[in-house]
Order: C-alpha cells, then structure tokens, then sequence
C-alpha cells in the first residue's frame, strides 16, 4: 500500500527552483533512497516532507525575506497535507531527523531523548527509550554524558533516537551517514535495517553517496538539480553504470 505520495513538487526560493516536477512515492514497510549530489534537492525535500518549509515560508513572509513557494501535492495515508503544519505531521507520523541535526549539548543523553519525547506519556517514554538502546546499544554506557561530548557518529545516533522516541510510521531521514567513518556508516545502516525489521517503520532516507546505503534500499530515486534523472530497485540502481560512476566515488 502507497503510504507516502508525491506529486509534481515544485518548490522555488525566490525564482530559483529546487524542486522540479518531482514525484515519488513510498509503500508501507519499503526503506527508500532519494540519491544526490552537492545542492540536489534533497533538504528541500525532506523540508516539503515534513512540513518544515511551510514555517520557513511563513517566516520568510513575516521577515519581508525571499519568497517561497510550493506547487504540487504531498499525500500521506491517502491524506493531502501539503499545507498542514510540521508538528500536525509528526502527530500523524510523518518525523524528521534533519542532517546535521543539533541536539542539546549540554543535556545528557537521556535527558536529550526526554526532550524529545515531552509528547508522550511517562511509561511510553521509557518503554521508547529502552528501543532506542536496543537498537544503538553504544548508547547505553552513555546515557549520563552530556551530549555535546559525543563523537559525530554518537550524536547522528542520538539524532536518530530523539526522531524514534515519538513512534513515526515514516521516519525521514536527511543524509545520516554525513560525515560518519566508514565503521560508523556500517552500524548506522545495520540499525537501519533493523528498525524496520524489528519495529516496522517505513523509511525515506537521502544520501549523496549511493555505495553504503543501495544494499539495503528497497527502492530508490536518483535526483539532479531538482528533477528525477532515475530511479528503480536498490540492485537495478547498484548495476547500473552510470550510477556506478556519478555516486559510487568517496
Ligand atoms: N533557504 C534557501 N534559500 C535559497 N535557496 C535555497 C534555500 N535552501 C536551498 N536552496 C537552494 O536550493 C537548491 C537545493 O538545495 P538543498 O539544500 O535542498 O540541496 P541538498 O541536496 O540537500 O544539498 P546538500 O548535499 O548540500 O545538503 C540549492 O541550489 C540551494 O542553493
Ligand atoms: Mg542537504
């Protein structure tokens, strides 16, 4: 079942387009790739996904800053809810972990993950917490550290956590190997893996290296300058020579 579709999204900042005519969709229970380059597209994206850009375009307006402007249609659960506002997303289970995600360094990193869960009552906080150490068990003997003494991979982890602990049926997720050794991708990818397979969230993750993350994707979406260029099967996209050169560099 389609969970998650796009249509024809074209965002502009001022008369720059980000977005192009983009359309994909997502199926319950599929992890799904959008791949790109440098300035692609994809934190637009992730920003129209989630209802974050229409903050940034009210905030914008309110600033007498650059105009932004959204065409086209995003449908979550047969809903449209192109303009329903971030946290109403969330609610309905559609949560973000933005790229470079900053969580608050001088909060532990259980206290970083009651921030995040403030929504939700007492017992299911914990019941959420003790996934989240299931699923990153590097994270247990840190659970008193103030976060901001955490390695990059450390913190992407906690990012992560903080998203998981308001339950998402669809967890977006904006290049999450950024910056990460090669050692730290692997475990971050293998815990992908695993959310889906042991808690059944739907993910929709972007990355601008195909190499680590074609293996476990069910589909994926490759994206240029705001427009679709390719998509098809994690396996169709990893032979596929063209990919091979443009995304499988380091
Ligand atoms: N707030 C903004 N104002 C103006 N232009 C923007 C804004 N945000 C993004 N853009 C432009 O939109 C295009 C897409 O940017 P976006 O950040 O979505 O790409 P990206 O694929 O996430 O890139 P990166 O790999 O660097 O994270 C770029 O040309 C960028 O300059
Ligand atoms: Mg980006």
């Amino acid at each position: 079942m389609i969970m998650l579709d796009v249509l024809n999204l074209m965002v502009f900042f001022e008369n720059a387009l980000a977005l192009n005519d983009f359309s994909m969709n997502v199926e319950e229970g599929e992890v799904v790739g959008v791949i790109g380059s440098n300035s692609a597209g994809k934190t637009t994206l992730m920003n129209t996904l989630s209802g974050l850009i229409i903050d940034m375009r009210t905030k914008e307006k309110r600033r007498g800053g650059e105009r932004i402007t959204v065409y086209g249609k995003v449908v979550f659960d047969g809903e449209d809810v192109t303009e329903t506002s971030p946290s109403e997303r969330v609610k309905k289970g559609i949560v973000l972990s933005r790229e470079r995600h900053p969580v608050f360094p001088e909060s532990s990193v259980v206290e970083n993950l009651k921030i995040a869960g403030y929504l939700r009552k007492k017992l299911q906080i914990h019941e959420a917490m003790d996934d989240v150490f299931k699923l990153f068990p590097a994270l247990i003997h840190l659970r008193t550290r103030k976060a901001g003494f955490l390695s990059g991979g450390e913190q992407q982890m906690l990012a992560i956590g903080m998203s998981l602990v308001v339950k998402p049926r669809l967890l977006l997720l904006d290049e999450p190997l950024l910056g990460l050794s090669p050692m730290m991708q692997k475990t971050l990818v293998g815990a992908i893996c695993n959310l889906k397979k042991d808690s059944g969230i739907t993910v929709l993750l972007t990355e601008q290296f195909a190499r680590p993350v074609l293996p476990i994707i069910h589909r994926g979406y490759v994206i240029e300058n705001g427009m679709l260029t390719l998509n098809g099967t994690g396996k169709e996209l990893m032979d596929n020579p063209e990919i091979k050169a443009a995304y499988f560099g380091v």
